[in-house]
């Protein structure tokens, strides 16, 4: 999908969850692939299934070294690394800023020094804050309410300003909560759907923070790494200096969300509330009308699809299904008060 087949990429973040399925896709279109990653939350075991294929180099990107060393002789830049948790950046804003802000100005720097064609930047859907405006569309005022969303929308506007002002092509894509293999369940910080689908394999209660009737535009990992492509190899003059929403254009509830996962599983699904997060946004909602007319975007991907491809490797990756409670689809969902 790129112009030339065989153009150098360089994706940073390349062993976390989303950067090892762009990394993957781009191997498989036979594209050259470098990977830069400091393995602060992603895992090179992300990249098994290509480790021969690539070029993985082990550094952090707040490094201008390491910056230098990764993006040397690189056509595209897919900008996916940074530490991804509102809730870990409310605990440590310095860490965010960090990994998300200086790591970006760094990589920018090597980039236009090194010639790169054109930076893909990962943003995020928390840029918008709780704004009541559904479904949000990029020009709604952006109201972060977390250090998290407004290091990501720092670094998103860096990299509009670096295109607007002739330094490099930029295009920023604003993702929707992102599910799929891969995604850990495991970390602290998790995201909602490995925790509910880790809490149904283990039979205990998934934790709901808040009443569970806010929203979310669940999105498929493949759907991103179609954005991610699209917006690689569109014209410049369509995407450079914009920014996109990437996300499935459906919004689905927590509890909506709990029953997809009972259906889809066979399992049962209980949930027990504990109070809401701060900085955790009530809905969300793209509107995905600039990603399609700028570089062709829809979401392949539906999202029971995606649950159920998601199910499939928790399920293959479980040590053992033996001994969690099997049920018929469609039992109602056994609901505790907070
Ligand atoms: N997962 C989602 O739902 C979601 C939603 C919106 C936006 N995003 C954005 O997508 C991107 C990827 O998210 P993810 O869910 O795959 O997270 P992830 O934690 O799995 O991947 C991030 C990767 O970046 C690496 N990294 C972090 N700081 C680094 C640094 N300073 N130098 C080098 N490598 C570094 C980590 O080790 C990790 O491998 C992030 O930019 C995130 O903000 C994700």
């Amino acid at each position: 999908m790129l112009a030339v087949r065989g153009s150098q990429c360089l994706v940073t973040g390349g062993a976390g969850f989303i950067g090892s399925h762009l990394t993957e896709r781009l191997v498989e279109l036979g594209h050259r692939v470098r990977v830069v990653d400091n393995l602060s939350t992603g895992e090179e075991a992300n990249l098994a299934g290509v480790a021969d294929a690539i070029e993985f180099l082990r550094g952090d990107l707040c490094d201008p070294a390491v910056c230098r060393r990764a993006v040397a002789g690189v056509d595209v830049v897919f900008h996916v690394a940074a530490l991804p948790s509102v809730p870990r950046s409310i605990k440590d804003p310095w860490g965010s800023h960090d990994a998300n802000v200086n790591a970006t100005m760094r990589l920018l720097e090597a980039c236009v020094e090194a010639k790169v064609r054109r930076v893909v930047y990962s943003s995020s859907s928390s840029v918008y804050g709780d704004t009541p405006v559904l479904p949000k569309t990029e020009s709604v005022e952006p109201l972060p309410r977390s250090p998290y969303a407004t290091s990501k929308l720092a670094g998103e506007q860096y990299v509009l300003a670096f295109a607007r002002a002739g330094m490099i092509e930029g295009v920023a894509l604003r993702y929707f909560n992102v599910f799929g293999p891969r995604q850990s369940p495991h970390s602290a910080y998790a995201a909602v759907i490995p925790m509910f689908f880790q809490a149904v394999l283990e039979g205990r209660p998934a934790v709901v923070f808040g009443d569970g009737e806010q929203t979310r535009d669940f999105t498929y990992v493949d759907n991103v790494v179609d954005a991610n492509l699209l917006a690689a190899s569109a014209p410049t003059d369509k995407v450079s200096g914009w920014v996109a929403n990437v996300g499935a254009g459906v919004r689905t509830s927590l509890l909506g969300l709990l029953e997809m996962i009972s259906v889809v599983t066979g399992l049962q699904a209980v949930c027990v509330k504990q109070p809401p997060r701060s900085g955790d946004v009530r809905d969300s909602l793209a509107s995905l009308e600039r990603a399609t007319r700028l570089f062709g975007y829809r979401p392949n991907v539906a999202l029971k699809e995606g649950l159920r491809r998601t199910w499939d490797w928790v399920a293959s990756s479980a040590p053992t299904l033996a001994g969690v409670p099997r049920r018929t689809p469609r039992i109602g969902l056994v609901r505790q008060q907070a």
